[in-house]
């Protein structure tokens, strides 16, 4: 099937390689001209596991072109994923003008009858507005030719995209016409490949999965930190909590791992939008409010610990942070709604200085931390504490997970760690005489 994705970011690049290496011939169009360039030279832009080779592959045989012009991406295509961004707003609400952009330009260039898919995350109602986008730009330009607007939500997570993508869950299409749901189920064939994976529903039912899904999961972060917080004041332990409501399989033991709040470029903004929503029909989504706030002082948890620790010693100012992580989480490079930055700009505004590494995000944190001359991103894990009064962890990244502590002590000036993941344990850190201070445990 001949397929056009517009937008290349971390969504539009893993399904338009995904869909070629099935077999799909797939053009991906993107108005960033570095990004179109770097693509057609084999760069990636992106990190994601296994995506440059996908990307490499699929170009290289054929099946998988870039381009800036969305008229040529047209020009072949029967289905046209629009992936584009949907940020937040200055109000928290969803931001639709790459989305609008992008309908009005198909509405301005299509010359054949095209199934227009929403794959961005976009508020309810939002089929309805790009068909009507796009029905004016034909209607202006005298133009009679057929078309569908369909919803068909992404659910992948970075770090994991390909495979996610490769294997979903589930798939959802949000569609009244017959015509475009048999034309998306045989594009989905390959991945979605039993019956029950492929689930045809209402546009606006599709629409709104999408935010309940990372509302819920979402909810389930922010309830297992408050529920950490709560264990510190009564002097419980969240991991032998988190055990023990786990094994409820009705609860399970995934994504109810405390730690440094969510980030992100989906949680956050796709929280706050369904807030916006659900309040502009009217009603208060109470719950989904209350995640927010515990999310967003979530992530100054562990500023808090370690401003109190140093407090009986004249406070932060001109100490020094050692710093293991900068990625909202670990296996990708995006910064966006980092819990490190929170953490970052808490303690530099009190005078800490800061030395943190990345395995990964260490370029993109540099682009948005350059005018902080409290900062020091530096390329090596262990020059990071080197000389540093402390030192804390804020992303997972597996090789943070079994370091040398003999070394650790040796290079921070006293041995006192803040692990923002819950990566050690408290026995153990006792026993290797470290200060340590987790989510949710006794220290
Ligand atoms: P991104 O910021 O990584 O990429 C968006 C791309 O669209 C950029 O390369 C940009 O240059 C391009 N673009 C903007 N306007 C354009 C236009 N008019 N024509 C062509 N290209 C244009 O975004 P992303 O993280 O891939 O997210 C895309 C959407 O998917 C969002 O709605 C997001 O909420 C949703 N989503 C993201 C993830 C994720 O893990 N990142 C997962 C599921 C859903
Ligand atoms: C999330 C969802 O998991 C995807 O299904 C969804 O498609 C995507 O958002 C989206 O809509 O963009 P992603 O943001 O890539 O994916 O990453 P997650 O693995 O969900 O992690 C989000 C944040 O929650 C991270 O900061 C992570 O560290 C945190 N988290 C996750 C926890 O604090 N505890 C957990 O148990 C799980």
């Amino acid at each position: 099937m001949n397929v056009c994705i517009v937008g290349t970011g971390y969504v539009g690049l893993v399904t338009a390689a995904c869909f070629a290496e099935m077999g799909s011939t797939v053009c991906c169009v993107d108005v960033n001209e570095e990004v179109v360039r770097n693509l057609c030279n084999g760069k990636v832009h992106i990190y994601e596991p296994g995506l440059e080779t996908l990307v490499k592959r699929n170009y290289s045989e054929g099946r998988l072109t870039f381009t800036t012009s969305l008229a040529d991406g047209l020009k072949e295509a029967r289905v046209v994923f629009i992936t584009v961004g949907t940020p937040s707003d200055e109000q928290g609400n969803c931001d639709l003008r790459y989305v609008d952009a992008v309908a009005r330009e198909v509405g301005q260039k299509m010359t054949s009858p095209k199934i227009v898919v929403d794959k961005s995350t976009v508020p309810v109602g939002t089929a309805d507005r790009v068909r009507s986008i796009i029905a004016g730009e034909l209607e202006a330009r005298g133009e009679a030719i057929d078309f569908d607007v369909v919803s068909n939500p992404e659910f992948l997570k970075e770090g994991d995209a390909v495979s996610d993508f490769m294997k979903p869950d589930r798939v959802v299409v949000g569609t009244e016409s017959e015509e475009s749901a048999a034309v998306l189920k045989e594009l989905y064939a390959p991945f979605a490949r039993s019956r029950e994976k492929l689930i045809i529903m209402g546009v606006r039912s599709a629409e709104m999965t999408k935010y309940a899904a990372n509302c819920m999961l979402a909810t389930k972060i922010s309830f297992i930190n408050e529920v950490a917080n709560i264990c510190e004041r009564v002097g419980a332990d969240v991991s032998e909590v988190r055990m023990g409501i786990g094994a409820d399989s009705r609860i399970g033991y995934h994504f109810i791992y405390p730690g440094v709040g969510y980030g992100g470029s989906c949680f956050p903004k796709d929280v706050k939008a369904l807030i916006g929503t659900a309040d502009e029909y009217g009603y208060e989504a109470r719950l989904i409010k209350a995640v927010d706030t515990v999310n967003n002082d979530q992530k100054l948890v562990l500023a808090s610990k370690i401003k109190e620790y140093f407090e009986p010693q004249g406070g932060v100012k001109g100490k020094t942070l050692g710093l293991w992580g900068l990625a909202f989480k670990a296996n990708t490079d995006d910064m966006r709604e980092a819990p490190s930055l929170e953490l970052i700009r808490e303690l530099t505004a009190l005078g800490m200085k800061v030395k943190a590494y990345d395995p990964i995000a260490g370029e993109r944190a540099m682009d948005i931390l350059k005018d902080n001359s409290l900062v020091e991103i530096v390329d090596e894990q262990c020059e990071a504490l080197s000389g540093a009064d402390c030192m804390a962890v804020v992303t997972d990244w597996n090789q943070f997970r079994n370091p040398d502590f003999e070394q650790i002590k040796a290079l921070l000036t006293a041995p006192i760690l803040f692990d923002g993941r819950n990566l050690y344990a408290p026995d153990k850190m006792a026993q290797a005489g470290f200060a340590y201070f987790s989510i949710g445990r006794k220290p």
